[in-house]
């Protein structure tokens, strides 16, 4: 059977693409330590504000430069952020902290998002989430929520001040 020097040529690209491919995920996941970020828990929605830690929202500083801030996704705000929310407020930490968020949903799906970070995880009601993010950079981070979630979506918003 003769292969044309077209399929060849078509052949080698593929074969190419196909080993780029491999080494663009690995080197994602092995160099950059980009993973799916998993479940930490699960916890009863309806009753989370009054599940530990979740009965206790706010930031802690844990250590030295280490911080936990624990929240609240709900309809439409990141409880205790301040965004419209009138009895929240921002956060302040200084640059160089390393901020672990822990956040349930006491309602629906949000999206847990920090511009200008890599934070971006989903909120699921009956799951905890857990992420962590070291803030070198001073200035103000907007996070949002970046899925629909209902009327007011747009309003869940807050603001992390680092100095
Ligand atoms: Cu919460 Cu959109």
């Amino acid at each position: 059977m003769k292969i044309h020097a077209y399929e060849r040529i078509y052949l080698a690209l593929c074969a190419v693409l196909i080993v780029l491919g491999v080494i663009a995920v690995g080197m994602s996941v092995f160099a950059r330590g980009v993973h799916l970020p998993a479940p930490h828990g699960t916890i009863l929605a309806a009753e989370a504000v009054k599940t530990a830690p979740f009965d206790n929202l706010g930031l802690t500083e844990v250590a030295p430069g280490e911080y936990q801030m624990v929240m609240l996704g709900q309809m439409w705000q990141w409880n205790p952020l301040k965004g419209e929310n009138p009895n929240g407020k921002d956060i302040t930490i200084p640059a160089g902290s390393t901020v672990t968020f822990t956040i349930t949903s006491s309602d629906v799906v949000h999206g847990f998002m920090v511009r200008g970070t890599n934070i971006n995880a989903m909120v699921i009601p009956g799951q905890i989430t857990e992420v962590t993010y070291t803030f070198d950079k001073p200035g103000e981070y907007l996070v949002i929520c970046h899925e629909y979630c209902g009327r007011f979506h747009h309003k869940m918003w807050g603001k992390v001040i680092v100095s």
